[in-house]
Parts: C-alpha cells; sequence; structure tokens
C-alpha cells in the first residue's frame, strides 16, 4: 500500500518505518527541512534502539523516504498518517489540537480519491468527526474517509511494540475505513487481536490506557510507602498480587513516579475531556495529584538517608531520563528531584548513559558526567533514578571507592540491598523499611 505519514516525530518516524518494514511504500513528511535532512544523512531526531537499522534497511530498499514536499507525498497515498504532536496546552491541560488541524487543513487538497485518512496522534473524543469537517471543507475530491488508530508504543522498545503488538485498535465510521484498516495490519499481525469499533471510542481508548496504567503505577507507588512503614516488601507484594491474572504483573514496579511526554499529559487531557462532558473522574484527578507530590518527595528520602540535612553536601544522581533506553527528559523524576535537593543547598552531579545532552537543556548548575563513578567521586550520596541496564551492572565497591560517603538511594529497586550493603553501603530503597 502507498502511505503518507505526517510528522516525523516519535510515533511517526516509528510507524512509518515499521509500515515500510512490512513491505508498504511509504512517505513520512514533515515541515522542519533542517530535520528531514538529517535524517536523510543518517541522523535520527530520537534515540530509539535499532530504528537507525530499520531506517536505513528501508531506505536502502526504496520502501522509504523523508520528505518536506506534502503535496507529492499525500497526492498517491491510499493511507496518509496524521501523526503530528498534541501538547498540553500550558495552563489548561487539555491537548492543542493546532497541529493535528492543521495537518488536515493543508493535505486535504492533495488527497487522493477514495484515501483514508488515520488519525494516530492522541487526540480527545470528537477530534475525528473535527478533522473530518475540515477536509471536507477544502478537499476536491468526493470521497475520503477518517479513522482513528491510536498508538500503544512504549519509548525505548517501540519497535517491538508496533511490529509485535498486544492489540491493535481501529476506529471506523465506514465499511472503506475498516476494510483499508484492517488490511494493513491482519496479514502482518496473523491472530493479534485487532479491536474495530467506532472513532470516539478509539479516540478514548487511547487515553483509558495511558490513565489505568498510571493508576496501576500510583496505586503500587502508594503500597510502596506503606511497605516501608510495616517493614512488608513492594517487590515481593506486586508478585503477589500480579500474578492474579485479572490484576497482571506488569507496571507495579514501585519508583519515583512515573514520567514521559504521555502518562502526565493524557492524564491531564482525560480530565478536561471528562468535564467538558460533566463528569468528574476522582481516581484519575488523585492519581495525578499523588503523582507529582510522590516526583517533590523523592528528594526528602535522600535527605533522609544522608542523616536529615543535604546542605553542602554532594549529591551524585545516577540516570537522568524519565526512564530507560530513551534519550527523552519530559517530565522525567530527575528534574524536581535535582530542583529540590538544589534548593536544600545540595550540589548535585549526574550521570546518564545516553540523556545527558537533552538533561542539560532542563537542569541548571548540574555537573553532568560521562561515566557513573565519576559522578559519584567524593559524593555523599549516590540516587539511582532511572535503571538503565549499564548502572545495574555498577560495580558497588568501586562506587563505594570513590565515594565520601556510603549512602545509596535506590529509587527504581536497581540493586539488591544485601548486595550494596555486603559493598559497604547504607541503603535506602523503594517499598522496603530501610
Ligand atoms: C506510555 C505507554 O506505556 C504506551 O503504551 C503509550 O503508547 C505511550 O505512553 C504513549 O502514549 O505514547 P512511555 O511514556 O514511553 O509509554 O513509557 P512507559 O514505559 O509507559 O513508562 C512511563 C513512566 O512510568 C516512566 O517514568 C516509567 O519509569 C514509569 N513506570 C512504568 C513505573 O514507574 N513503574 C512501572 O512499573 C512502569
Amino acid at each position: 500500500m502507498k502511505i503518507a505519514v505526517i510528522g516525523t516525530g516519535y510515533v511517526g518516524l516509528v510507524s512509518g518505518t515499521c509500515f515500510a518494514e512490512w513491505g508498504h511504500d511509504v512517505v513520512c513528511v514533515d515541515k522542519n527541512a533542517d530535520k528531514i535532512s538529517r535524517i536523510n544523512n543518517g541522523q535520527l531526531p530520537i534515540y530509539e534502539p535499532d530504528l537507525d537499522i530499520l531506517v536505513a534497511r528501508n531506505r536502502e530498499a526504496d520502501r522509504l523516504s523523508f520528505t518536506c514536499d506534502l503535496a507529492s507525498a499525500i497526492t498517491n497515498a491510499q493511507v496518509v498518517f496524521i501523526a503530528v504532536g498534541t501538547p498540553s496546552r500550558v495552563g489548561q491541560g487539555d491537548a492543542d489540537l493546532s497541529f493535528v488541524y492543521m495537518a488536515a487543513r493543508e493535505m486535504a487538497p492533495f488527497l487522493a480519491e477514495g484515501a483514508v485518512v488515520a488519525v494516530k496522534s492522541t487526540v480527545p473524543v470528537g477530534t475525528g468527526d473535527a478533522v473530518e469537517k475540515i477536509i471536507a471543507s477544502v478537499c476536491r475530491r468526493g470521497s475520503f474517509s477518517v479513522a482513528s488508530n491510536p498508538e500503544f508504543l512504549r519509548e525505548g522498545v517501540a519497535i517491538g511494540d508496533f511490529l509485535k503488538p498486544d492489540r491493535v485498535v481501529i476506529g471506523a465510521e465506514d465499511g472503506r475505513a475498516r476494510a483499508v484498516m484492517l488490511a494493513l495490519y491482519r496479514e502482518p499481525l496473523g491472530s493479534t487481536p485487532l479491536v474495530v469499533t467506532d472513532r470516539c471510542t478509539a479516540e478514548l481508548i487511547k487515553y483509558a490506557a495511558n490513565a489505568f496504567l498510571a493508576t496501576k503505577i500510583t496505586f503500587i507507588n502508594e503500597l510502596a510507602d506503606l511497605c516501608e512503614r510495616v517493614g512488608s516488601n513492594v517487590g515481593e507484594l506486586a508478585l503477589g498480587i500480579g500474578l492474579d491474572k485479572r490484576i497482571g504483573n506488569s507496571f507495579l514496579n514501585a519508583g519515583p513516579g512515573y514520567g514521559g511526554s504521555c502518562f502526565p499529559k493524557d492524564t491531564l487531557a482525560l480530565l478536561r475531556i471528562a468535564q467538558d462532558y460533566g463528569v468528574v473522574l476522582r481516581i484519575v484527578e488523585e492519581t495525578i495529584v499523588a503523582n507529582e507530590a510522590r516526583k517533590r518527595k523523592m528528594a526528602l528520602k535522600v535527605v533522609d538517608a544522608v542523616g536529615g540535612d543535604v546542605d553542602g553536601q554532594t549529591i551524585a544522581v545516577l540516570g537522568l531520563t524519565f526512564k530507560p533506553d530513551t534519550d527523552d527528559m519530559r517530565e522525567a523524576p530527575a528534574v524536581p528531584l535535582i530542583e529540590t535537593l538544589q534548593r536544600y543547598g545540595a550540589t548535585v552531579r549526574g550521570y546518564d548513559p545516553v540523556g545527558n545532552e537533552n538533561a542539560s537543556c532542563v537542569l541548571e548548575n548540574v555537573a553532568l558526567v560521562d561515566d557513573p563513578y565519576e559522578c559519584a567521586r567524593d559524593a555523599d550520596a549516590v540516587v539511582v533514578v532511572t535503571e538503565w541496564d549499564s548502572i545495574r551492572r555498577i560495580d558497588l565497591s568501586r562506587l563505594r571507592r570513590v565515594m565520601r560517603r556510603p549512602v545509596l538511594v535506590d529509587l527504581r529497586s536497581a540493586f539488591e540491598p544485601g548486595a550494596a550493603s555486603a559493598a559497604g553501603f547504607r541503603v535506602s530503597t523503594i517499598g522496603q523499611r530501610p
């Protein structure tokens, strides 16, 4: 099939590349000429494991190209994906749809007869209807369809999530859109469930999924606090509840609070959608409040671990991105943690295997180093905020030797507390009695 993807951000780049991997003829479009020329020179704008290999392979096979020329990309496409950003509107919390509407308006004159426009961006209920109206007001041809096809890609494992998803959700209002979207996914995905529904339900599924997962994480985080008080172990508690298939054992890793470009933004946007319809989503509301509070509370854990005062002390933070295998610093728990420690008078050094460059744009007065042992040199405490594999593999005895004081605050259960104690550390963890 001939496919155009509008937007070469995270979703557009991964989706376009994976459709090409399935043998389709894909053109990815972006207005940013500099970005397109970098991609064409092999420099991807995001860090995502294996994406560079897939992009190169499919470009070589002539199935994948990148351009700023919207007209040429759209003219022959049977399916046009909208994969532009929907950031939170500052101070409002609802999704800013201006990029989605602009994409609809600009593609409309060039749409081929019978083309399906599929919205992959995360958008509020009713956006598909609005996109349809915009295109209808500009489109020169008679027939086109608008579908919703939300993505469920996790940064760091996005290619696996795309090529082997748990499910695909297709929201369509007419037979043609349903048939085209099914044709796109059915053959490569075999028996993977394809959930076919109406557009509004598909739009809401995406927000509901993210809000549910954010709530699940927040639930285990609050239970972790209780475990610390009563002397239970949150890892074993998660195992004990998660083996119940009705609960499920994934997304029960207690930590410093969820971050990233999706959960914080989408939970807020879901609240705004509900408010617009006069519905109160109390659980989602509380999830947002609890998660924000948790991120800041983590600094107090560090203060406690060093004996009640970080003023004048040096704290080494290992792992800065919002999770491993990404360079993304958006809403990363490391940021409020570091800012709070600095306000309390600490000097903070940071290390991330991949995220230092992005971290330098959001953190002030933090020395960012390329080596975890250098980061910890003469430090009064080390705090693990992101559980990169390379951080888990750190030699604890060596780490201990370069530090001034042997304090390890492990916010991601990256290390066995017993092993850390054996290496000479005083360990503070999540969800276990100190
Ligand atoms: C999330 C969803 O998982 C994807 O399904 C969705 O497609 C994506 O948002 C999106 O809307 O585009 P992502 O933000 O990449 O994906 O990252 P996650 O792996 O979901 O992690 C989010 C945050 O939750 C991270 O800060 C992570 O450290 C935290 N987390 C995750 C925990 O604290 N504990 C867990 O058990 C799992």
